[in-house]
C-alpha cells in the first residue's frame, strides 16, 4: 500500500510581512504560528512523515519546544519555494506510489478536517490535486496607473490553497523540469506535464499569512475554534 507523506516548506523571510523574524515564527496563541500548521498534519496517524524544510540558516528553529509526532525537520530550504519542495522531497526518498501533501508553513488556520476532505476526494485520483476556493468576487485587472483595465469574467476562477496532493514520482518528474523561479504551486508543475489537478473546495479560512492584517484574523479563527 502506498504511504502519504506530508511536506511543509517553510524557509522563507516574510518579506512582505516585514516582521522582525520570518513569520513563521511570529507568536501566535502562545506558539509560533507554524506549530499550529504542523500540529494538524501531526495529528492525522495516516500521514507516516510530515517533513519540515527550513532555511540552514535559520536561527529561530531551536528556541522552540515542538513535541509533535512524526515530524522530521530539515535544514534544506532553497532560494524559491518550489526548491525547498524540491529538496524535501528529495530527502524524503518517497516510492513512486506514495503520496506527498505539500502545505505551505504560513497556512496556519488549516483543521485536520480540510486535510481528511483533501484524502478522502483524491484517494482514488490518477492525477492528484489541490484545495481552493471558487473566487467570490469581481475580477479586475489594473494597468499601470491602478485604473480597471478590463474586467474578468469570474465563472470558473478559483484561488488555489495547499494542501496540494500528488504521487511522489509524479511530483518529482514535474519539479525537476520546471524553473523554480516561475511557480508559485505543485500543481502549476504538474499542469506543464499535461495534467489536470483536481480541484477540492476548501475553507476561507485556510489562508495564508501575508501581511500583519492576517495574524489579526488568523488570532480570532483560532480564538474561536477554543471556545
Ligand atoms: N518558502 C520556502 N522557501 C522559500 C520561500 C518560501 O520554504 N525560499 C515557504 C514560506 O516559508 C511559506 C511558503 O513557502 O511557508 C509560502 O511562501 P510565502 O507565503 O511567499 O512566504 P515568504 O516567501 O516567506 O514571504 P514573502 O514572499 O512575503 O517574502
Ligand atoms: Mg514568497
Amino acid at each position: 500500500m502506498s504511504r502519504r507523506y506530508a511536506i511543509v516548506p517553510a524557509a522563507g523571510s516574510g518579506s512582505r510581512f516585514g516582521a522582525a523574524c520570518p513569520k513563521q515564527y511570529l507568536q501566535l496563541a502562545g506558539r509560533p504560528l507554524m506549530w499550529h500548521t504542523l500540529a494538524s498534519l501531526c495529528a492525522l496517524e495516516c500521514i507516516d512523515k510530515v517533513v519540515l524544510v527550513i532555511s540552514a540558516q535559520d536561527e529561530w528553529f531551536d528556541d522552540y519546544e515542538w513535541d509533535l509526532p512524526r515530524l522530521s525537520v530539515q535544514r534544506i530550504g532553497g532560494p524559491t519555494r518550489a526548491e525547498s519542495v524540491s529538496n524535501g522531497l528529495a530527502a524524503l526518498d518517497a516510492a513512486a506510489d506514495d503520496w506527498v501533501l505539500v502545505h505551505d508553513a504560513a497556512r496556519c488556520c488549516l483543521t485536520v478536517g480540510m486535510v481528511e476532505r483533501l484524502l478522502a476526494e483524491l484517494a482514488d485520483d490518477p492525477v492528484g490535486g489541490l484545495l481552493a476556493l471558487p473566487v467570490p468576487d469581481t475580477v479586475k485587472r489594473a494597468d499601470r496607473d491602478g485604473r480597471v483595465a478590463s474586467t474578468l469574467p469570474r465563472s470558473g476562477l478559483w484561488l488555489a490553497q495547499t494542501p496540494q496532493m500528488f504521487r511522489a514520482g509524479l511530483l518529482s518528474r514535474a519539479l525537476s523540469d520546471v524553473d523554480f523561479d516561475t511557480i508559485t504551486d505543485e500543481a502549476s508543475a504538474i499542469e506543464k506535464l499535461g495534467y489536470k489537478p483536481r480541484l477540492v473546495e476548501g475553507d476561507a479560512s485556510n489562508f495564508k499569512i501575508t501581511w500583519p492584517r492576517d495574524l489579526t484574523l488568523a488570532r480570532a479563527i483560532l480564538a474561536a475554534r477554543k471556545e
